[in-house]
């Protein structure tokens, strides 16, 4: 997870990030959730994504799933529940299918398959166990598995130890951030960024960079079989407005976490800006993905 975000994801944000998160997804993990999911009820593929935002995690997977699908799309920001609709319309039309409400749902309707989406506001951190993994077929999260604790992962191992239902959790942050070219301070930046990934985010101090390892080796104990997957940005040169929204966020996050260090990050960022106008500057921010899939 990347931004300055303690308190909030603006939908620009999560709008802003889409496109490179599609890029950096796993196809070959997406492709194997869809093998490991089953219709319990026989109709179709009922999917629960965690932390939806305002639904990209919907719209990256849908598509790849074809059938019928019913989700559930839970946050606990009313303002990214809000904008579900309005993303998911937009995205809909864009591919030429047909959207409309069924009793209080969202209903696309993408050549033979019909999509219904359903937002749910649930604050995870207290509420996980209100989530009914037992009557979903899949567990999906997307850019949030690196804000959370070890206790709330413990947590999430037990409600998928119990149900044993197939999980997808895409673009955790895994701690690699390269800058390229390289310049001497950007070693600063790297050691707040690693630093701001162990803050409190609302679930305790959070995992960060070592959610995923921990969340597989927890899901192994309990009988998954786990596979990851290197989901990395690539932000080119020409993408100077993300570029420097990154150079941003990270330059304040140093300078929160040593005051001191000021002087020297904002003349990096000074650096970074003239890198990015001349067209100089690239990234790459390391994120992983996992699938497990229950064995026994
Ligand atoms: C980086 S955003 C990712 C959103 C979305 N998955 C995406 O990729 O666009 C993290 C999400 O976690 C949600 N979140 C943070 N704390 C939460 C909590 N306690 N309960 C539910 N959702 C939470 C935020 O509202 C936000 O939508």
């Amino acid at each position: 997870m990347t931004a300055a975000a303690n308190t909030g994801f603006s939908t620009d944000w999560l709008r802003q990030r889409e496109p490179f998160d599609l890029a950096a997804r796993s196809q070959s993990l997406a492709t194997g959730f869809q093998g490991a999911l089953r219709s319990q009820a026989g109709g179709a593929l009922r999917i629960v994504d965690l932390a939806s935002g305002s639904g990209a995690n919907f719209r990256a997977l849908a598509p790849l799933l074809g059938t019928d699908q019913e989700w559930r799309l839970v946050d606990h920001d009313p303002l990214l529940l809000a904008a579900q609709r309005t993303e998911i319309t937009k995205w809909a039309s864009g591919h030429g299918w047909h959207c409309h409400d069924h009793k209080g749902a969202l209903a696309i309707h993408a050549g033979p398959a019909r999509w219904l989406v359903r937002g749910q506001q649930l604050d995870l951190a207290s509420d996980l166990e209100d989530i009914d993994l037992a009557s979903c077929d899949g567990l999906v999260t997307t850019a949030f598995l690196d804000l959370v604790s070890a206790a709330w992962l413990d947590r999430l191992s037990a409600l998928l130890a119990r149900t044993r239902r197939p999980l997808l959790a895409t673009l955790t942050v895994d701690g690699r951030r390269t800058w390229f070219p390289g310049r001497p301070a950007d070693h600063l930046l790297a050691d707040a960024f690693l630093a701001h990934q162990g803050g409190d985010k609302g679930f305790g101090p959070s995992l960060g960079v070592r959610a995923t390892p921990y969340l597989a080796a927890s899901l192994a104990t309990a009988g998954y079989q786990n596979s990851t997957q290197a989901s990395d940005w690539h932000i080119g040169h020409e993408h100077r407005d993300m570029l420097l929204g990154m150079a941003k966020e990270a330059a304040a996050v140093a300078a929160e976490a040593d005051p001191s260090s000021e002087p020297a990050v904002s003349s990096w960022l000074a650096d970074r800006s003239t890198d990015i106008c001349q067209g100089l500057l690239s990234l790459q921010v390391g994120h992983l993905d996992l699938l497990a899939v229950p064995i026994r």
